[in-house]
């Protein structure tokens, strides 16, 4: 494998543990208050994802397969059955995520397909079967790469579940905190080349421009 980039420091968001014991107190607020909990990278990084699934009309069709990797409270996928996108699939290894994802799509009477599936289980993954146009990921990748065991052929195994998942014309949509562009596209480039930069706001400081969330599109390589 010719992925040579730096391990991350492990981390308990790493672990199901954390991720059950955070949806069981998301879908408490949820059930007292009506607080649909965290969107990750905040709901600008989600529209701009969603703007830039629209944009490509003549691509990606209102009735393709999209499935969000590591779905959490599935608000991606809502706003997207709100958009009128109908072939909409969330899968969370975390039972609580996909309750309270379940829950919010039911209450808004959106159908959203929810499945308990752990995306580096090979079984689960050939289960959901290969035919998805769009392959989205917003923070699954950086829990996965924060593994505190093995995080190297964690991430592989995510790698391979993605490319299986993938049409051979689809996009996969990763947007990531812990990764640089280069970097993801380095560790990727065995299965997926570049197809385009979601453009994300920029910082400067010290003279160096740099991003707090990269958000890449990637496409298969024989493409
Ligand atoms: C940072 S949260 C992102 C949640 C959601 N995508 C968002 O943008 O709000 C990471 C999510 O990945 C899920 N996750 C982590 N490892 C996973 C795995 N191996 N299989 C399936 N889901 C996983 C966690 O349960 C959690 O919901």
């Amino acid at each position: 494998m010719s992925d040579t980039v730096q391990e991350l420091e492990g981390s308990e968001l790493g672990t199901k543990e954390y991720w059950e014991t955070s949806y069981k107190s998301e879908i408490r607020n949820y059930k007292d208050h009506g607080d649909v909990g965290e969107i990750w990278f905040d709901e600008d990084s989600q529209l701009r994802i969603i703007r830039w699934i629209e944009k490509q009309e003549e691509l990606i069709s209102q009735d393709d397969a999209i499935i969000d990797l590591g779905c959490g409270n599935g608000m991606l996928l809502v706003e997207l059955a709100r958009e009128s996108y109908s072939n909409l699939t969330g899968v969370d290894y975390s039972p609580n995520a996909i309750e309270l994802a379940r829950t919010i799509s039911k209450d808004q009477d959106l159908c959203i397909t929810y499945k308990v599936a752990d995306l580096l289980n090979q079984t689960d993954v050939k289960a959901l079967g290969n035919n998805f146009k769009v392959v989205h990921d917003k923070g699954t990748y950086d829990a996965i790469s924060l593994n505190p065991e093995d995080p190297k052929s964690m991430r592989e195994s995510y790698m391979r579940s993605v490319a299986h998942l993938l049409k051979e014309d689809g996009f996969f949509i990763l947007t990531s905190c812990n990764w640089t562009q280069p970097e993801l596209v380095k560790s990727f480039e065995r299965y997926f080349k570049l197809y385009q930069v979601i453009p994300t706001p920029s910082f400067q400081f010290g003279g160096s421009v740099g991003n707090v969330v990269t958000s890449i599109v990637f496409c298969k390589i024989f493409r």
